[in-house]
């Protein structure tokens, strides 16, 4: 069964719902001038809890052809946990996809792989698609401990799931030394990584879900070097930060297959 590759842009925190509206329209406008195929590429905009609303309104108004999801969730399904947002608020905007365990939420909000694959578990139970992020700090990486390092958040994140469900799941490998700065990992080094998660994944869970399991790579991904990481054979898509605020620039890279 073929992979639909998944390039998805992560706003972080970016962009009032104001301005969402303005970069999902011209995104659109953009990819309809490029002929963009959705058949050959999915393209994903993941965006601040305020902007989810009015995104979800003109893609599903319009008709574009884009799907939308947040960047993170509460484990908890409600109750007191005040400045929280949960997987049934998420699912009732019709959101595709939520990212969970991004570096960024590891750092700055101690997120362990525990609680990450706590999270991956209430996302499918509310209908929607993880993406489970995993990467190593620079430090592992001169170690040249990266592989097993990912390995085992990945192993920790997947626990809660059943095989069927890390089929359907996108991991999205993203080496942190990678993250804003510029310096991307090479077609080899993502190649490295991700192909070993799928040989993760195909031991612990079966040929099956690692035949079907998309695996991003993230990391200074643009227009210009797309092409060579989606080329490597386990790579099935990017998750993309900073290139995907600017619509020309997200649209070369949704449509990387026109120069593959
Ligand atoms: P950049 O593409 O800005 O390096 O960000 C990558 C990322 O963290 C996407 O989640």
């Amino acid at each position: 069964m073929a992979r639909t590759p998944l390039l998805a842009g992560n706003w972080k925190m970016n962009l009032n719902h104001v301005e969402a509206t303005g970069l999902v329209q011209q995104l659109a406008w953009t990819l309809k001038d490029f002929r963009y195929d959705k058949t050959k590429s999915e393209a994903a905009v993941i965006v601040p809890f305020t902007d989810l609303r009015s995104v979800q309104s003109i893609i599903e108004g319009d008709d574009l052809p884009l799907t939308w999801g947040a960047q993170d969730v509460s484990v908890h399904e409600s109750g007191a946990y005040t400045g929280e947002i949960s997987a049934g608020m998420l699912a009732k905007l019709n959101c595709s996809y939520v990212v969970v365990g991004h570096s960024e939420r590891r750092e700055y909000h101690g997120e362990t792989d525990a609680l990450i694959g706590e999270k991956a578990k209430v996302v499918f139970a509310a209908g929607m698609t993880p993406i489970i992020c995993c990467g190593e700090v620079l430090e592992i990486r001169k170690a040249g401990t990266h592989v097993a390092h990912v390995l085992s958040q990945v192993a920790e994140c997947l626990a809660p799931l059943t095989a069927e469900q890390v089929g359907a799941a996108v991991i999205a490998y993203e080496p942190v030394w990678a993250i804003g700065t510029g310096e991307v990992a090479t077609p080899e080094d993502a190649q490295e990584v991700c192909g070993a998660i799928r040989g993760y994944v195909a031991q612990a869970f079966g040929a099956q879900a690692a035949e079907s399991v998309r695996i991003q790579y993230g990391g200074s991904v643009k227009s210009t070097n797309v092409v060579e990481i989606m080329a490597q054979p386990d790579v099935d898509g990017a998750l993309v930060g900073g290139a995907s605020l600017v619509a020309d620039e997200f649209a070369k890279i949704v449509m990387y297959y026109v120069g593959a």
